[in-house]
């Protein structure tokens, strides 16, 4: 039994998760697009944000609850949609529901992933939000809708990014392409991470459960499900799908995939209740901005009406104190529970969620604050102006 009580950060998580998978596996969660610059920037970026305490607070008590896509909540960050769980353990979605579930946020569950929305509707009344694109097959599309709002989905999230694929070279070397190629060393990779292998040979399915029916409908047997899948993002797509998703689906909607104040200011006139401002975790245009230098601006331009969530980078709790200070309402995280997944399975995610929240609780206090609502741009300095000053 992995000692994930050993892991002190999301790096020593990323550690372990990587001496159990296989390369390619790990490369997948792991790697960006291009020269992932953006994948780096998204991180270094909260490093020119300083931190300002003040004193002399009384701090006995540290609330971290928020209220966000319509939810009470007892943290200010949850766990973004990321495809194909079960590629990084056996225990999948299931496992980051169970511990989203536990530390009281909300779960996404991808269009993408290796479990299906009703059973993870089954698994907890706790909030969950389901991310769909617009796709070719608009049909499915519609049908999301009405599942989700049978299954009591929260929210609904449009990933708006996603046109076509980033170019993820790590993937493309190791042949984690789809369908995938395995070639000499990637076959030693992969038969030298034993437990994941045992798994593999004893549960072997891996299915996109909430895509696959509609491969025998459209295809009827001729199509494969990943050249479905190939086949389905739709280059077209403009802000009138938009308008028609939100008016289908009347509830919590969150476009997720934006960084520019003109987008999101559309975003907030068609009626979306919140944004992700998110470069898909530098995984699909390198040389875009980091999210967290996009908070400030769109925060000034938009005001308040549009919930504005931070996806991008986050591997610290004094990462979320930076975002939320800047103006973010949340933030989203995507790699740091995937690393805690492969490490533990939902041990491994409740302790990222765990090390997160902890590393939050305690720079909240040291910085004198003892509610989320208290955190302001007066608890940071940005470098250029530090610079300026001296
Ligand atoms: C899917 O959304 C991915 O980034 O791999």
């Amino acid at each position: 039994m992995t000692n994930l009580k050993k892991c002190y950060n999301i790096a020593d998580l990323r550690k372990k998760a990587r001496a159990k998978l296989p390369a390619p596996i790990f490369d997948y969660i792991d790697g960006g697009a291009d020269d992932e610059w953006t994948l780096r920037r998204n991180t270094t970026a909260f490093e020119d944000y300083q931190l300002m305490p003040r004193q002399l607070c009384d701090i006995n008590h540290t609330d971290m609850s928020s209220t966000y896509l319509g939810c009470e909540l007892k943290l200010p960050f949850f766990l973004a949609p990321t495809g194909m769980s079960r590629l990084f353990h056996h225990e999948k979605e299931l496992a980051a529901c169970r511990a989203a579930a536990t530390h009281g946020t909300i779960y996404s569950l991808s269009t993408l992933a290796t479990t299906s929305l009703e059973e993870i509707a089954a698994l907890t009344k706790a909030p969950k939000m389901f991310q769909v694109y617009i796709l070719r097959d608009r049909e499915l599309t519609r049908e999301f809708v009405a599942r989700c709002r049978e299954s009591d989905y929260q929210a609904l999230c449009l990933t708006v990014d996603t046109a076509l694929a980033g170019n993820r070279e790590r993937d493309l070397r190791n042949g984690m392409t789809m369908p995938p190629e395995v070639n000499l060393s990637s076959f030693f990779s992969y038969c030298s991470s034993v437990n994941w292998l045992f798994h593999l040979l004893l549960e072997p399915e891996f299915k996109l459960a909430n895509v696959a029916h509609r491969v025998d409908a459209l295809g009827k047997g001729s199509m494969g499900l990943i050249d479905y899948v190939n086949s389905q993002f739709d280059r077209t797509v403009t802000w009138n799908d938009v308008e028609w998703l939100i008016q289908q689906w009347k509830g919590p909607f969150v476009i997720k995939g934006l960084l520019s104040i003109s987008d999101v200011e559309r975003a907030r006139d068609i009626g979306a209740s919140a944004v992700m401002l998110s470069n898909h975790g530098g995984r699909q245009l390198d040389g875009t901005p980091a999210p967290v230098d996009c908070i400030a601006p769109i925060r000034d331009a938009v005001g308040p009406d549009i919930e504005l969530i931070v996806d991008g980078g986050i591997r610290r709790g004094t990462h979320i104190v930076k975002a939320l200070a800047l103006g973010a309402d949340a933030c989203s995280i995507g790699r740091p529970y995937l690393y805690g997944l492969a490490a533990g399975g939902e041990q491994g995610v409740d302790r990222s969620l765990e090390i997160l929240a902890s590393e939050l609780e305690r720079s909240m206090a040291l910085l004198g604050c003892s509610s989320i609502q208290e955190l302001g741009r007066e608890h940071l300095r940005h470098i250029q102006e530090l610079q300026a000053q001296t």
